[in-house]
């Protein structure tokens, strides 16, 4: 059996374009079958930032993500 989690945030970071403040620092996260996760954080935390990233909704400015171990091009998302 492997263990190649569902999704990955491979060492993902996010930065507002215009200002370069640091929205989302350096993460990784795996989420596995059958994981339940909750992401917890007060109002202004990044739980957005974060989520819209692993969707690829927004740029990545650095690290990448990856469904079932392959990595997901922001592009390939519409599809
Ligand atoms: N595109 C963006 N450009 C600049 N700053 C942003 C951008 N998106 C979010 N932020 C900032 O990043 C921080 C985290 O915001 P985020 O919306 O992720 O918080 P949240 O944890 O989802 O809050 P809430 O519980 O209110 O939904 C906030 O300070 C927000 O203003
Ligand atoms: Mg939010």
């Amino acid at each position: 059996m492997t263990d190649v989690p569902l999704v990955l945030a491979d060492g993902i970071v996010r930065r507002d374009a215009s200002r370069g403040q640091t929205l989302l620092q350096l993460t990784q996260f795996a989420l596995h079958a059958g994981d339940r996760v909750a992401i917890t954080g007060p109002s202004g935390s990044g739980k957005s930032v974060f989520l819209r990233a692993l969707a690829l909704l927004d740029p990545l400015d650095a690290g990448c993500i990856q469904w079932h171990g392959a990595s997901v091009a922001r592009a390939a998302i519409p599809r």
